[in-house]
This record gives C-alpha cells, sequence and structure tokens, in this order.
C-alpha cells in the first residue's frame, strides 16, 4: 500500500482493518456438522449468486483429504440445498469445488497454522469463521495470532458466545487481544432472515405505525418459535445449553429487540446496532416468577443427555422493557421443542377500544399485527370488520401485507456475503451480546422448577397462567390456516 502524501486528508488510522473484502474464506469445523448443513450450501449460494471466486479453505483434524472434503460437500449440497437455493446448477457447483482447499491437523498445534498460512498464499484479508465448538475458540483464535493468520483478518464466531456473562466478557477480552471489535462477527442466524429484517423496514418504512408503537396502543406482544422435533443427535450439546440459552438469549431477544426498538438517528453506520442495543440495555432482567421451563417426556433418554437431567427444552417467559413507549407492556416469549408444529411467529396486540359502541363484545386481541417469520413469511394486519346485514356485529379479519413461501436467500449465504464486506449491522456487538446476557442470567439453570410435557402439546400448562388475561397463547399452526 502506499503512504498518502503528508498534506492528504488520511482517512484511516494506519492499524484500522482495511475495507477491502475478504479475498480468502477459512472455515474451522470444515467436517462438522454445522458445515454439512448450513455452510457448503450457503457456499454454493454465494458462488452462483454473488460470484464468489476467493479460495476456501476447509480446516479440521488431520486424517481427511481434500478429496473427502469434496465428497462430503457434495453430499451436504444434496442433502441440504435446495434447487431455489442453487443444488442444481452444475457450474456453480463445479465453481465451488474448483475454490475448496483443505487443510489438517490439531487447532492445538502451531503446524496446522503454519500450514494454514502457506495455503492462504497472498490472500491479504482472510475471513476466518469458527464453526468448531466454544471450547476451541481461544486455541484457534491463538493459532491464528501466532501464525500472523489473524492479520488484517475478520473473524465470523459462531454461538454460543459464552455460557453465561462472565464467560462471554471473557471470550471478548481474548478475541479482542487479536481482532479490533469490527473485525469481529459474531453470528445470530435470525438476523439473516428477511423476515426479521423485515419487521425493521416495515416498522420505520412507513410512517403510520410509530405513532401507535407503544404502550398507549400496544397491550401486549406475544413471540412463539415452536419446532416440532426434538433434539435430534444432538444431546450432548443440547443438555450442556438448553432452550434459554440456545435460542432466547440470541435469536428471540434479537426479534424483540426488532419490534420495539427506537428508530436509527442520523446516518452514522452503527445507528442501527446503537438503537438496538438501547433496547435490550432497558429490557428488565427476568426474576423466576416471570419464566416457566418444561422438559418433554422422553428427552431424558436421547443419546448425550444426562440421566435425572433437568435442562429445559421448553420455556415461556414474560419480559418488560423499562422505558417510556413500553412500561408496562407485557412481552411473552416461548420456544420449544416437540411442540404441535414448527413455525416462528411474532404477534403485536393492539388494545381494545375502551368502551363497546355496538351490540357485541369485541374480543381481545382482534387488532393485531402478525409477523410469521417461518417456514412461510408472512405479515398481516388483524382488524375487525362490520358482518353484512342490519345488526351492527362484526368479525375479525386478516389483510395480508406479505406472504412469501420461504426465505429465498439463505440466512448463512446473506451473513457471511456481509461479513466479507465488512458490514457488521447484521451481527452482535459486543454490547449487545453482553446485555442478552444480563436479562436471562438471573434465571438460568435450575432457578427454576422443571415441569414435564407430552411431545406434541404446546408444553406445560403452567405456562398458561403465566400468559393469564393476556392469553390465550396464539397458535401459530391456527392462525396460518386461517391467514
Ligand atoms: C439454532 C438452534 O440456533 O436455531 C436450534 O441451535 C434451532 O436448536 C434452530 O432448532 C432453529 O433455526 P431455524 O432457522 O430453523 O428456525
Amino acid at each position: 500500500m502506499t503512504n498518502p502524501p503528508s498534506d492528504a486528508p488520511s482517512d484511516a488510522p494506519s492499524d484500522a482493518p482495511s475495507d477491502a473484502p475478504s479475498d480468502a474464506i477459512v472455515f474451522f469445523g470444515a467436517t462438522g456438522d454445522l458445515a454439512y448443513k448450513q455452510i457448503f450450501p450457503a457456499l454454493l449460494g454465494l458462488v452462483r449468486d454473488q460470484g464468489l471466486h476467493v479460495p476456501i479453505i476447509g480446516v479440521a483434524k488431520a486424517g481427511w483429504s481434500l478429496d473427502q472434503l469434496k465428497a462430503r460437500a457434495a453430499d451436504s449440497l444434496s442433502q441440504h440445498a435446495s434447487r431455489q437455493h442453487g443444488n442444481g446448477d452444475a457450474g456453480a457447483t463445479q465453481r465451488l469445488m474448483d475454490l475448496l482447499r483443505f487443510v489438517g491437523g490439531d487447532y492445538t498445534d502451531a503446524a496446522t497454522f503454519t500450514q494454514l498460512r502457506s495455503a492462504l498464499g497472498d490472500a491479504k484479508r482472510p475471513l476466518h469463521y469458527l464453526a468448531v465448538p466454544p471450547s476451541l475458540f481461544a486455541a484457534v483464535a491463538g493459532g491464528l495470532a501466532g501464525s500472523g493468520c489473524a492479520a488484517d483478518a475478520r473473524l465470523v464466531i459462531e454461538k454460543p458466545f459464552g455460557h453465561n456473562r462472565d464467560t462471554a466478557r471473557a471470550l471478548s477480552r481474548l478475541l479482542a487481544q487479536t481482532f479490533p471489535e469490527a473485525s469481529i462477527f459474531r453470528i445470530d442466524h435470525y438476523l439473516g432472515k428477511e423476515p426479521v429484517q423485515n419487521i425493521l423496514y416495515t416498522r420505520f418504512a412507513n410512517s403510520m405505525f410509530e405513532p401507535i408503537w407503544n404502550r398507549d396502543n400496544i397491550g401486549s406482544i406475544q413471540i412463539t418459535m415452536a419446532e416440532d422435533f426434538g433434539v435430534q443427535d444432538r444431546g450432548r450439546f443440547y443438555d450442556a445449553t438448553g432452550a434459554i440459552r440456545d435460542v432466547v438469549q440470541n435469536h428471540m431477544l434479537q426479534v424483540l429487540a426488532n419490534l420495539t426498538m427506537d428508530p436509527p438517528t442520523g446516518e452514522e453506520h452503527e445507528a442501527m446496532r446503537d438503537q438496538k442495543a438501547a433496547l435490550l440495555k432497558a429490557v428488565r432482567p427476568l426474576a423466576p416468577m416471570d419464566v416457566v421451563r418444561g422438559q418433554y417426556a422422553g428427552y431424558q433418554s436421547v443419546a448425550g443427555v444426562r440421566p435425572g437431567s433437568s435442562v429445559e427444552t421448553y420455556v415461556a417467559l414474560r419480559l418488560f422493557i423499562e422505558t417510556w413507549r413500553w412500561a408496562g407492556v407485557p412481552i411473552y416469549i416461548r420456544a420449544g421443542k416437540k411442540l404441535p408444529a414448527t413455525a416462528t411467529e411474532v404477534t403485536v396486540h393492539f388494545k381494545r377500544p375502551p368502551r363497546e359502541t355496538f351490540d357485541e363484545i369485541v374480543p381481545a386481541n382482534s387488532g393485531h399485527m402478525r409477523i410469521r417469520i417461518s417456514p412461510d413469511v408472512t405479515i398481516a394486519m388483524g382488524v375487525r370488520v362490520k358482518l353484512h346485514g342490519e345488526r351492527m356485529i362484526g368479525e375479525d379479519v386478516e389483510m395480508i401485507l406479505t406472504e412469501q413461501v420461504a426465505d429465498l436467500m439463505l440466512p448463512y449465504q446473506r451473513l457471511l456475503w456481509d461479513a466479507m464486506r465488512g458490514l457488521g449491522e447484521l451481527f452482535g456487538r459486543d454490547d449487545i451480546i453482553d446485555a442478552q446476557w444480563r436479562i436471562i442470567e438471573p434465571v438460568l439453570d435450575d432457578v427454576t422448577p422443571v415441569y414435564r410435557y407430552a411431545p406434541g402439546s404446546w408444553g406445560p400448562a403452567e405456562a398458561e397462567a403465566l400468559i393469564g388475561p393476556d392469553g390465550p397463547w396464539r397458535e401459530p399452526r391456527l392462525m396460518a390456516a386461517k391467514g
């Protein structure tokens, strides 16, 4: 790089990372589950849609060969890349295979990173993706630093980011020794989902929502993340994690933040994350009385689960935000495995009319906004309209604002593409992650009882008592049928 003439304005301190796009992708954990299910399909999408043509180096334990990695990638694509996301595009698949390289070795062995350095060739701005268990983060970060692979590099790091607030802070301190905050990309794949971004877009691209988006008009908010499958082959990981850490600390709180944060101010590129951080810092830390945990019957016989485990596979929560906008508005979140449906859906309930005007009692919650995040994508407004006839009585209808079968771009594809270009908005920032842990920390582990529930039910009955008169919980499957 040539130095600017001494009188020319310098736009960045010399030690700041450059904005140049990443010129190599390194992914640790290349033979693992995440690579198989998410990363190979995302890479195929990047090759096909974004014209990715940089070396892609898979790193994993010794004993694998490049040919084996390619076979694994091909298998992954046949299982996990849909036609819509690039599978069947033989040209793109071949280009991806041509870009793949392999480095094998132990993550605690400096020789692995020396090999990686030479595989990187003249790449100047590599992106390192740590798709490995958290217990290996420190070893990999240290290896990258010690070998020169970290210089001017970007680091993408998978969740869970820490096991609690203290360990998350310790991890941040460790990474900060090698990578500036602007070069760290903490993945929460929910942020790469189109409808999660559409929450912000719809709120802030229309002026009609902002005046009613507050405690005067909104009575409560519900978020349900239901999955009809169990913990599958992830027993060991899940039993050390539980639903609160697995999906509430990250995905659910990010959705909550998009729903409730203030509009960003100014043009500064951190404006969006600043508002998100401010909102999350204002959420009242959970108290035991605001939490119901459940575990589906049969969980304890899953391989990897400890006998007598009290880890939750279901949680229902009531949250409050301590701001003038949201004071007193309960926000209910429930997330669970082995429920009757697989769907993630948000409902914002508007308050009832202050008095009945007609010959009927308007049902609570008929006025609402419904945002379905998966598997299909919908934004709908629920309103009450008059039924034809002499009487002034009505029915609840929904106006569908947008509807799509599914997300067109894979979340991991979108996020990796952003990270390669240094765009951090769709990633967790140090203070955001810390605020998320602060909210859930008081109810982690065995602070509250865990109730058994039958697979295929909507979780323990105690969750009904939690929502009380703000209920019932809305069932995503039934609303979809209606919508
Ligand atoms: C992951 C969790 O982060 O998100 C899983 O570890 C969960 O337990 C998954 O099933 C859900 O993601 P999606 O995109 O399928 O809703």
